[in-house]
């Protein structure tokens, strides 16, 4: 199969993009390298991926309607994974433009696009942090999910409107994702486990948020990536719609389905710092802050939906998980030397 996936020099598109290589397919893969983070691990992650002759790499933003249009029409993708974005919720409270370009025109742009070729299937990333402070838990895909508490919910929350209509209009079928909270290898620097990690190595204390008493439903990125496999599978249509109770959220007006992707199985911060402290084999020194702005006290993902379309559930422990980020952090420390991540 030809894929088509946007944000592969990022943590999630990375991962994806080594798995579908590994398993023998073709991957273009367009990331515009933003400096967000550090855009020398993004070029680590794209020169990973380059020893496989089956990945063509563009570096371009999505933005850029030209180049984007250049790169789908010559890969004639039979898939297109959009996970480029704008992430991090905290950011978007200093820099809302930001994701106004990346999610919402950038978004649009992939529609557009998709509406003009033939796709097999359509995947998009959206968020956990659609749910906001949702009162019930676990979080359920039918749940209202219309509170958003910050922009970026906002944005992908926008994405997922948008994509629904253009699924309508165009009869694209489309799988929009929510992940909760991803970690692993190669990860993101501005999430709590790369900072904590990082800190715990150079002596420093970590900063926890929320007095510690906020809790996330982690996904190891493996199983991310598995479910993201097994659902590229399920191209939404009524022939495979979930007739076992109220679960499915595939349209009636669309070839249109809303997922998961998330245990089930939410961990409260102090465990997660213990975890880390023991895969580190260290104590860390902590200091206790209240809830930043736009933070959520819990996630919770109902996997139901997941496993009833796949089969499959994210099963990863803490445990394993945390210990493959640190053996994968000690490692690239070394090779990025003394560059701040
Ligand atoms: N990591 C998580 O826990 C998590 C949770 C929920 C949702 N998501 C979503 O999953 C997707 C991937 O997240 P990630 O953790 O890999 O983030 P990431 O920041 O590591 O990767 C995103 C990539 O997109 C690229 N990019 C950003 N804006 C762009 C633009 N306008 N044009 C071209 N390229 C652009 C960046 O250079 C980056 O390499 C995102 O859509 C994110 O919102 C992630």
């Amino acid at each position: 199969m030809r894929y088509f996936i946007t944000g592969t020099a990022g943590f999630i598109g990375f991962h994806l993009a080594r798995r579908l290589l590994q398993d023998g397919h073709e991957v273009t893969g367009f990331d515009g390298l933003t400096p967000y983070y550090n855009v020398k691990l993004k070029e680590m992650r794209h020169a990973a991926l380059m020893q496989f002759p089956a990945f063509r790499p563009v570096v371009a933003m999505l933005e850029d309607r030209a180049a984007l249009e250049a790169a789908v029409f010559s890969a004639k993708p039979d898939i297109l994974i959009h996970l480029a974005a704008q992430a991090g919720v905290r950011y978007s409270i200093e820099n809302p433009q930001a994701y106004l370009r990346s999610n919402i025109e950038g978004s649009w742009n992939i529609l557009e696009l998709a509406s003009r070729i033939e796709l097999r299937h359509l995947m998009l990333a959206s968020t956990s942090s659609i749910y906001g402070s949702n009162p019930t838990v676990p979080f359920h895909e039918r749940d209202r999910a219309d509170e958003p508490l910050t922009f970026y919910a906002a944005s992908k929350k926008s994405m997922e409107l948008m994509a629904h209509s253009y699924s309508h209009l165009h009869k694209i079928p489309t799988t929009a994702f929510r992940f909760f909270t991803v970690y692993g290898p190669w990860g993101r620097p501005d999430m709590a486990l790369f900072k904590f990690v990082k800190n715990m190595m150079e002596d420093k204390p970590i900063e926890i948020y929320g007095q510690g008493n906020m809790s996330r439903d982690f996904t190891y990125i493996d199983d991310l990536v598995e479910s993201v496999v097994r659902l590229s599978d399920v191209v939404p249509s009524e022939l495979n719609r979930v007739t076992d109770g109220e679960i499915d959220t595939l349209s009636h007006q669309a070839p249109f389905r809303i997922v998961n992707i998330g245990g089930g199985q939410p961990t409260s911060l102090m465990d997660f710092v213990e975890k880390v402290e023991e895969a580190m084999g260290r104590r860390a020194e902590r200091i206790m802050l209240p809830m930043q702005k736009g933070d959520v006290p819990r996630t919770f993902a109902s996997p139901d939906l997941l496993l009833a379309l796949t089969g499959y559930r994210p099963n990863t422990t803490l445990e394993t998980g945390a210990r493959a980020f640190v053996d994968w952090y000690l490692e690239a420390r070394q090779e990025l030397g003394s560059v701040d991540m």
